[in-house]
């Protein structure tokens, strides 16, 4: 047999779910499963039987993969075994180890029994791959835990920990010695049948069942529109309002309804594309292997907002991290912020006093580069200045030891030149965090000419510690994120000239499911910061008319300044709300006038169009001249780093979504050069998700 295992021990029949490396419930495991759990059945020498999982970990789940293969009669799936499950007289109890998730966990609650390792997680996450749970998940946890309880666990697809299991009953037992012995253990002490699916749903502790229609409403309103974001949030509430109003067997043909619809949604498409895209990150066509280096000590150069953010993600993550800085009023604005930082997370009940302590003593301020010299690696996060930064890495080249990494936080800046000046351009490499460091989940990987594989699998692995998302790119000017937004700004700029107020053209970005459109963002990381890079390279960040020069005259620097593209108030939303200013209209069209630009009309489609078509013509560009690697790597970098919305998968499989042809058609309208990778792909019928990396037809 090719997935399962068995086995007898004194009358329990121990099933072990055994298809590496996370045992995911494959159609072909079901199809295997199935008449093993019915021959248990039927088997009167069997008292009980038990799941287990192979490979250290109980299940992940239904195979992702299969949601887009078209099941045939004889197809049999996860739900068909629970079904057999929930038949069965004999008594079945699930030994959970690592992790119990979507159809795992499902199979779990069809068992009588549950029974768990400390450190196991278990949870229904189906709502981040734009689906619902679908073997019965939808109509067993709330009526294990209670419906808001379960609402709240689905929608935010949040993996609990086993005390908070224990006490909601999700588990009954959890134990730190051998899982499966006590498994067996309680199989053999015959406890009673106990079917969830035999319970009523209740609400939760204290709530009436009366306010079923007002916890239902609520929860609709609080999840995002049908049409952005939210399709799956509300077919799963409609699904746990089936579990109250219909009896269990109709409420689960009800569940499978709305799951298979969503299976085949657009939004759901696009987030198990987001899935496999980032966990193909780390897969570097071409790259020896090498070992990583072990990250033992960090350090950090310049206490800026940057710095300061970076040296919390290395503490957090339990890394000692020395931070160099010369200007005592920013390490006392430095240490502030850390301070502030840990004490929230105390306040919010999520870190002792204690620890709060300890990490807050993991990050030393200094001045003295020496401190460095037993470094694993070094991150520069000093002013963006090519200068400003040879020299700190020529000092760095000195102090630290020879096999120490150096790295630089620049975003946009040449790593080469950089590395040119220290005798490692091996160890050599652009780590670019993305601001607040500590909470951004992206990291831009930047490979220099010289780096070598061990100084990029070191890289890798240290972005898997800080537990951030990290994505390889090229050395060249703004990597991927940044190259792309100077079009993405740039588009935004050109409608504004043209007569359209900044606040409509954010409205349509927001509408689209961006969280801030491209003017409130500009507004966000500071004019000053765009003005520096348009002087840098005009070639490729300037716009056609003055407005950003103009701004930096009359100091509306963005938020930081409380007025840029818009003006904020400190009693409107804290400061940071956008309030629409009539004043930069005007400068815009003043600027458009004397560029020679006439106003137009413009439809709303063409404004979305040109933002995102911006995006994908360059993320085209940068596949062609190898700066990313994968379509999929250049929609990680947008979902995490620039509120690309989800569930259109990205820039590049946004282009999937509406026709690479219909992309690279309206991309001619606009007067732009379209890349000759989006033309090739457009001519030829094919899409990006089939783009090969090195299959370019250069034109
Ligand atoms: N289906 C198919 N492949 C899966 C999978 C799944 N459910 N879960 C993980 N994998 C694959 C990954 O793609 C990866 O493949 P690769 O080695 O070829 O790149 C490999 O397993 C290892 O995965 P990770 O790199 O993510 O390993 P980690 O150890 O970091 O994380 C995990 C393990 C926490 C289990 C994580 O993989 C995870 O969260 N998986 C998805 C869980 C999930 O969403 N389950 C719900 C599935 S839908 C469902 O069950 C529907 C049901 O209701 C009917």
């Amino acid at each position: 047999m090719a997935f399962i295992r068995t086995e007898d021990r004194d009358g329990v029949r121990i099933i072990t779910l055994d298809n590496p490396p996370v045992n995911s419930l494959s159609f072909a495991l079901s199809g295997e499963l199935l008449p093993i759990v019915e021959a248990a059945t039927a088997d009167a020498g069997v008292k009980a039987v038990v799941f287990t999982g192979a490979n250290g970990i109980f299940s992940a789940g239904a195979d992702i993969n299969d949601f887009s293969i078209e099941p045939t009669p004889e197809t049999r799936t996860i739900r068909d075994v629970i079904a057999a499950v929930e038949r069965s007289d004999k008594i079945f109890v699930a030994a959970i180890e690592k992790n119990a998730l979507g159809g795992g966990l499902e199979l779990s609650l069809a068992c009588d029994y549950r029974v768990a390792d400390a450190k196991a997680r278990v949870g229904l996450p189906e709502i981040k791959l734009g689906l619902l749970p679908g073997a019965g998940g939808t109509q067993r946890l709330p009526r294990l835990v209670g419906a808001q309880d379960a609402l709240d666990m689905m929608l935010k697809g949040r993996n609990v920990k086993m005390d908070e299991a224990k006490e909601k009953g999700i588990v009954d037992e959890v134990v730190e010695g051998n899982v499966l012995d006590a498994v067996v253990k309680l199989a053999q002490s015959a406890p009673p049948k106990r079917r969830i699916s035999a319970r009523k749903v209740e609400l939760g502790k204290g709530i009436t069942p009366q306010a079923e229609p007002f916890v239902v409403s609520q929860a609709h309103k609080m999840v995002p529109p049908e049409n952005n974001g939210g399709l799956a949030a509300h077919k799963l509430i409609d699904a746990v309002e089936a579990a109250f109003e219909l009896p269990f067997a109709f409420g689960l043909a009800r569940e499978a309804r709305l799951f298979e619809e969503l299976a085949r949604s657009q939004p759901s498409f696009a987030l198990r594309h987001v899935f496999f895209a980032e966990r193909e990150l780390a897969k570097i066509p071409g790259l020896p292997a090498a070992k990583p280096l072990e990250v033992k000590k960090a350090g950090v150069i310049g206490a800026g907002t940057m710095g300061t953010g970076i040296a919390i993600t290395f503490a957090q993550a339990g890394i000692p991290v020395t931070v160099i800085d010369s200007n005592e009023e920013a390490v006392e604005k430095a240490k502030q912020t850390v301070f502030g930082m840990f004490m929230y997370q105390v306040q919010k009940g999520r870190m002792t006093q204690e620890d709060a302590w300890k990490l807050g003593q993991s990050i030393q301020f200094t001045h003295e580069y020496e401190e460095l010299a037993d470094a694993d690696v070094v991150v520069e996060a000093v002013f963006e200045n090519m200068d400003v930064k040879k020299d700190v890495f020529k000092k760095l080249d000195t102090i630290v030891k020879p096999e120490g990494i150096l790295a630089s936080n620049t975003s946009t800046l040449d790593i080469d030149e950089m590395a040119s000046v220290t005798k490692r351009p091996d160890k050599f490499i652009g780590l670019h965090f993305f601001v607040p460091a500590n909470i951004m989940p992206l990291l831009e990987i930047v490979r220099g000419k010289d780096t070598s594989p061990e100084t990029i699998a070191t890289a890798f692995k240290l972005g898997k510690t800080l537990k951030k998302t990290a994505v390889l790119s090229a050395n060249a000017f703004g990597f991927i994120g940044n190259r792309m937004v100077f079009d993405y700004a740039k588009a935004a700029g050109e409608l504004a000239e043209e007569g359209i107020s900044p606040a409509r053209i954010d409205a349509i970005a927001k509408k689209f499911g961006f969280p801030m459109g491209p003017f409130a963002m500009g507004d966000l990381s500071g004019i000053d910061v765009a003005w520096h890079i348009a002087k840098a390279r005009p070639d490729i960040a300037k716009g056609r008319t003055n407005v950003i020069d103009r701004l930096v005259e009359m100091k509306r620097l963005g938020q930081k300044t409380m007025a840029g593209y818009f003006k904020y108030d400190k009693a409107v939303g804290k400061g940071r709300e956008p309030i629409a200013d009539p004043e930069i209209e005007a400068l815009f069209a003043e600027e458009a006038k004397k560029a020679g630009i006439t106003p137009r009309e413009v439809s709303d489609r063409e404004i979305l169009d040109r933002l995102t078509f911006a995006l994908i013509n360059r993320g085209a560009y940068l596949l062609e001249e190898g700066v990313a690697l994968r379509p999929g790597d250049i929609d990680i970098v947008y979902v995490y780093g620039y509120g690309f919305p989800p569930h259109h998968g990205g820039p590049m499989w946004y282009a999937d979504e509406v026709g690479v042809k219909h992309v690279y058609d309206r991309v001619r309208e606009f007067g732009w050069e379209p890349a000759p990778l989006l033309k090739e792909i457009a001519e030829r019928g094919g899409t990006f998700a089939d783009y090969k990396q090195g299959e370019l037809v250069h034109a």
